[in-house]
């Protein structure tokens, strides 16, 4: 059985005490869980029904129609560009290639040592700062190639 660390354990317990049934905290729980194991798995999601005493099926139905959560190990940092009307006039393509070249991985896969995985999304909701992407959880705008290699360098 997938491993829970205490604290999790705890929080999640916390979280529980919030709801009138444990199937409503199933996104948060999922959260949490993606925090501790990287991804949500089949196993995963068995864990998850357990705790919550929901069907695995019903999980599964959760996890497979989010695209914020992974199925399988994904990098450090998790690169997300917007390819959505504003960041596409304003060059997302080019900056999306130069991603492409520079960590040589294709959208959807992550680079050999582990660090970043490539993605594309809809409009961040940022399109000011356009053209935009996402390292989890922080926003860079008015990215270039030079910016971008600048932020990558601070990662590493
Ligand atoms: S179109 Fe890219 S953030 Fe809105």
């Amino acid at each position: 059985m997938k491993e829970i660390s205490r604290e999790t354990m705890e929080k999640i317990e916390k979280l529980l005490t919030h709801y009138p049934n444990k199937r409503s905290a199933l996104l948060e729980v999922l959260h949490i869980l993606q925090n501790e194991w990287g991804f949500i798995d089949e196993e995963g999601e068995e864990r998850v029904a357990s705790l919550l005493d929901i069907s695995p099926v019903d999980v599964h139905e959760v996890v497979t129609f989010y695209t914020m959560f992974y199925r399988s190990q994904v990098g450090k940092y998790k690169i997300k560009i917007c390819r959505n009307l504003t960041c596409s006039l304003l060059g997302s393509d080019t900056l999306l290639n130069y991603l492409r070249k520079k960590l040589k991985i294709d959208v959807g896969e992550t680079t050999l040592d582990g660090k970043f995985t490539l993605e594309t999304v809809e409009c961040l909701g940022a399109c000011e700062l356009a053209p935009v992407m996402q390292i989890n959880e922080e926003f860079y705008g008015r990215l270039t190639p030079e910016k971008i290699d600048e932020i990558l360098e601070g990662l590493k």
